[in-house]
């Protein structure tokens, strides 16, 4: 039995928004920061050889690792499958002020299959429990995680899900956010791979139950705030992907929901971005990379879709600065606003 993780407060697991590969990158983060000030936050898979080799110089660590202190907690999650060398990366990320590393073993896609880590190692509990003994060993005190689906394939029997979960339990894990369905690993795209096997929330549930002990996190097709409260009455967590990628104001109706405090508009949450927005614009970040990222701020709302165009045709164009989001935020204003685009 070897040493156990550092762990994480109750309060602090209720909460999460998803790793998402391309989608929270460091801006993303410090808007969901804004919206949710009580949720975790994921940054994309990172893999250990990466963390290690890429950021020896200031630009690597920035493109790696780059977060700023308004984002704890903030975890960092790791691929690989090689415990030495995750057990550095996790230490190097324990030093950048990560409050957690977890460990990505639900990711089907063929490129993460051919580099024998992410969702493949659903059948590698030995392995598996092996790196996060690593990790533990080089980085206790900060609490080492782990993401995973439900089996792979065909595999749907409890006891091989229950029995990976308590190899890696014994190695000294705390904590599991379970995307509750299997990874299909031949035939489907990642994409699918998160829509066609079936959720099953009751295997995360089951897991709970049948180990207190262990903090429980269930992802995967939360789609409002009725669902993810609902599975507070048998996690210890919701983490939301998609949907509070596509709607983000959802994480800030759950925050306050969960944790009180006054609602705020969405045009006022957004106006607090701006000393960030600004701050980044003068290090020479354009526009478009921040911008994606609230796109769906007014998602089903009036003026939602001019929103969504001004800043998506606007903010690639040279020079594009803040004036653009008050454009695209006095188009939520007027029910009948057409967006005409500037010619090029
Ligand atoms: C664009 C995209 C990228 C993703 N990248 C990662 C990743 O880097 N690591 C990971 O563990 N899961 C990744 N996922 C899966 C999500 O973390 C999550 O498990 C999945 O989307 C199910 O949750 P949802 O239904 O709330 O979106 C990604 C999902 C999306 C949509």
């Amino acid at each position: 039995m070897s040493s156990r993780s550092a762990s994480i407060a109750a309060e602090h697991l209720r909460l999460s928004v998803a790793p998402m590969m391309d989608w929270t990158d460091t801006h993303c983060r410090n808007f969901h920061r804004l919206l949710a000030p009580h949720a975790r936050l994921y940054t994309e898979m990172v893999h250990a050889n990466a963390v290690i080799h890429g950021t020896a110089d200031e630009k690597g660590r920035e493109k790696l690792l780059g977060k700023d202190d308004s984002q704890h907690p903030v975890a960092l999650q790791l691929g690989g499958s090689d415990p030495h060398l995750l057990a550095k990366a996790a230490r190097i990320g324990a030093d950048h002020g990560f409050d957690e590393i977890n460990l990505n073993c639900g990711c089907p896609s063929d490129r993460v299959q051919a580099g024998r880590f992410g969702a493949c190692l659903m059948r590698e509990p030995t392995l598996v429990a092996d790196c996060v003994a690593a990790m533990i060993e080089a980085a206790p005190d900060t609490p080492i995680t782990v993401k995973c689906r439900l089996g792979v394939d065909d595999d749907h029997e409890w006891d091989r899900f229950r029995a990976f979960v308590d190899a890696i339990a014994d190695a000294g894990c705390n904590l599991f956010v379970v995307h509750a369905r299997n990874a299909w690993l031949k035939g489907l795209s990642p994409k699918e791979n998160r829509e066609v096997p079936p959720l099953r929330y009751d295997w995360a549930y089951r897991l709970k139950r049948e180990r207190p002990d262990l903090q429980v996190i269930v992802n995967g097709g939360i789609a409002d705030a009725e669902e993810a409260t609902a599975h507070l009455d048998y996690t210890d967590g919701a983490m939301l992907g998609r949907a509070a990628y596509h709607d983000p104001y959802l994480l800030h109706r759950l925050d306050i929901r969960w944790f009180g405090g006054e609602t705020r508009s969405r045009a006022d949450l957004l106006r607090a971005w701006k000393p960030y927005v600004e701050g980044q614009l003068a290090r020479g970040v354009y526009l478009k990379h921040m911008a994606r990222h609230i796109l769906g701020l007014f998602h089903g709302e009036r003026g939602g879709r001019a929103f969504r165009q001004i800043l998506s045709e606007g903010a690639h164009r040279p020079g594009a600065d803040w004036s653009l989001v008050e454009q695209a935020l006095a188009a939520t204003a007027m029910h009948d606003f057409v967006f005409c685009p500037p010619a090029a």
